[in-house]
C-alpha cells in the first residue's frame, strides 16, 4: 500500500473496556499505543468502533460478571454489524482459554496478558478466523503506551507471581514471576521524563521480589537497587509501587522511603487477614506478628508515612474469633485507607475447593459492613494530621464532583480538591482546610519561588 493510499483510507477505530487493576489499565495503555501505531483511532463508545476490545480482569466473581454483561451489548452490536471485531483479553481470557470461543462464539480473537503483542499479528493476518493465544511471553511493558495522562506513567518491572496464595488466581492467568532488566527500566524511565512525565508507578504483582530471577554481568539485582537508580533519573519527581509482598519487603526498601526524594511516603501493604491461622490458610508465609513487626520498622523509618491495605473477609473457615483479630490490627495500625473484599472462590484456586467450610454469605455480608466502618473511622482520623499542612499537590484537572476546583494527589496519595489556579500536570501547594476518610479539602496557596512554572 503507498503512502498515499494509506492516508486515503479510512481509518478504522477501536473501543477498549478495561477493568480491574493497575497492572490492566497498564497493558491497556499499551494495547492502545499498539492499535494507534497500527493506524485505529479511538472510538467514543462500543457502537462507534470497528473493533471492540475488551481487558478483563477474573480476581473475583464480580469482576467476570460486569465482563459478562457488557460483552453482551458487543454481541448486540456484532448482530447488526457482523464485520465487526470483538477481542477479549486479560485474566478472564486467560483462566478459560479456548473455551471462551465455545461460551462466547462471536469471539473472534482472544489473548491472554503475555500476548497483547498477538493482537497486532492477528488484526494485520490475511484471515480473521477466530483466534486464541495464551503463552506467557514477553512484557506489555516493551509495546508502545498511549498515556492516560501525560505527566503520570506506568513502569511495569516484572509480570507474574511465584506466590501461592491459596484464593488467588493470578499466579494462573499471569504466570511465572520474571523481572525485566534494570537497565531497560533506567532507560524506559528517562524516556518517559523525556516525554513529560513526573510521577511514575512501578508495577508488579509482587514488587519487592524484583530481580531475584535476574542474571545479567552485575548478578541478581534488589528492589532497592532500582528504586535507588529510579530516584537517580532526572525529571522524575515521584515514584510510587505496587504492590510489595510483607514476606519480602525488607529494611533497605523501607530506608529509602526516608532517603529517596523522590520516593513517595506511602506504603500499600496487603495484609489480607489479621489472623495468623487464617494467612496460614491463605498460604501468605507471614503471621499476624510479623506483619505487625514489618508496620512497627515502616513507622519507626517513616513517620509520617501513609499506609493501606487490602483485606479479604469471610476467608473458608474465617471464625468471628479470626474476624475479631483482623479488626484489632486495623484499629492497632491505623491504615490510611483499605481495599476490602468478600472472598469469592476462583477456578482452580486451592480456596476454591474448601467448600465444606464456606463462611455463609450473610455473616461475609456483616462482617465486611463492620470492617469497613472501622477502616472508615480510622482513616478519618489519621488524615487529621495533614489539616493545617501545606501540601504538594501533583494537579490532575477539575475535581469530579464540583468542576470549579481541581482535584489532585498528595505524596501520601491523598486525593484533595482544591480551590486554585495550576495547570493539570503542575505541582500546585495547597494548604489542608477539611479531611475526610477518602479525600482531603483546601486552598492553593502561591508560595514565593516554590511554583515549577511561572504564572
Ligand atoms: N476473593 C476476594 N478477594 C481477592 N483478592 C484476590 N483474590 C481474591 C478472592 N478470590 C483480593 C486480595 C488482593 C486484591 C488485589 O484482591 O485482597 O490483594
Ligand atoms: Fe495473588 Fe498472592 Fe501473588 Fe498477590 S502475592 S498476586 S495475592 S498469589
Amino acid at each position: 500500500m503507498t503512502a498515499m493510499s494509506e492516508s486515503l483510507a479510512p481509518r478504522k477505530s477501536y473501543h477498549l473496556t478495561t477493568f480491574g487493576c493497575q497492572m490492566n489499565e497498564h497493558d491497556s495503555e499499551r494495547m492502545k499505543g499498539m492499535l494507534q501505531s497500527l493506524g485505529y483511532a479511538e472510538a467514543k463508545d462500543l457502537e462507534g468502533a470497528d473493533l471492540i476490545l475488551f481487558n478483563t480482569c477474573s480476581i473475583r466473581e464480580s469482576a467476570d460478571s460486569r465482563f459478562i454483561a457488557r460483552l453482551g451489548e458487543a454481541k448486540r452490536l456484532k448482530k447488526h454489524d457482523p464485520a465487526r471485531i470483538i477481542g477479549v483479553g486479560g485474566c478472564f481470557a486467560q483462566s478459560v482459554k479456548e473455551e471462551i470461543f465455545e461460551r462466547f462464539p462471536f469471539v473472534d480473537v482472544a489473548f491472554g496478558p503475555g500476548q497483547v503483542h498477538k493482537l497486532a499479528e492477528f488484526l494485520t493476518a490475511d484471515s480473521l478466523s477466530a483466534q486464541g493465544y495464551f503463552e506467557f511471553e514477553g512484557f506489555t511493558g516493551r509495546l508502545p503506551a498511549h498515556r492516560e495522562r501525560p505527566f503520570q506513567g506506568w513502569l511495569q518491572i516484572s509480570v507474574g507471581c511465584n506466590c501461592r496464595c491459596s484464593y488467588c488466581i493470578v499466579p494462573s492467568t499471569r504466570g511465572r514471576e520474571v523481572s525485566r532488566p534494570l537497565p531497560e527500566l533506567i532507560g524506559e524511565a528517562q524516556a518517559m521524563a523525556a516525554d513529560g512525565v513526573r510521577e511514575i508507578t512501578l508495577l508488579g504483582q509482587n514488587v519487592n521480589s524484583y530481580g531475584r530471577d535476574l542474571r545479567d554481568e552485575a548478578g541478581p539485582r534488589s528492589f532497592a537497587e532500582l528504586l535507588h537508580a529510579l530516584d537517580g533519573v532526572e525529571g522524575i519527581e515521584r515514584i510510587r509501587y505496587t504492590s510489595p509482598h510483607p514476606k519480602d519487603i525488607r529494611e533497605d526498601v523501607i530506608r529509602a522511603h526516608a532517603q529517596l526524594a523522590s520516593l513517595c511516603e506511602h506504603i500499600h501493604l496487603p495484609l489480607q487477614s489479621g489472623s495468623s491461622r487464617i494467612l496460614k490458610a491463605m498460604r501468605r508465609t507471614y503471621t499476624r506478628e510479623r506483619y505487625l513487626q514489618k508496620v512497627a520498622l515502616i513507622q519507626e523509618q517513616v513517620p509520617d508515612v501513609s499506609l493501606t491495605t487490602d483485606i479479604i473477609v469471610g476467608f473458608p473457615g474465617e471464625t468471628e474469633e479470626d474476624f475479631e483479630q483482623t479488626l484489632q490490627v486495623v484499629d492497632e495500625v491505623g491504615y490510611d485507607g483499605a481495599f476490602t473484599f468478600i472472598f469469592s472462590p476462583r477456578r482452580g484456586t486451592e480456596a476454591a475447593a474448601m467448600g465444606e467450610s464456606f463462611v455463609p454469605h450473610p455473616v461475609k455480608i456483616e462482617r465486611l459492613q463492620r470492617l469497613i466502618e472501622l477502616v472508615q473511622r480510622r482513616a478519618e482520623q489519621r488524615a487529621q494530621r495533614f489539616v493545617g499542612r501545606t501540601v504538594e499537590v501533583l494537579v490532575e484537572g477539575p475535581s469530579r464532583n464540583d468542576p470549579a476546583k481541581l482535584r489532585g494527589r498528595t505524596r501520601h496519595n491523598k486525593v484533595v480538591n482544591f480551590d486554585g489556579l495550576t495547570a493539570p500536570g503542575e505541582m500546585a501547594f495547597v494548604q489542608i482546610t477539611s479531611a475526610s476518610s477518602q479525600t482531603l479539602a483546601g486552598e492553593e496557596r502561591l508560595l514565593a519561588g516554590a511554583r515549577a512554572q511561572p504564572c
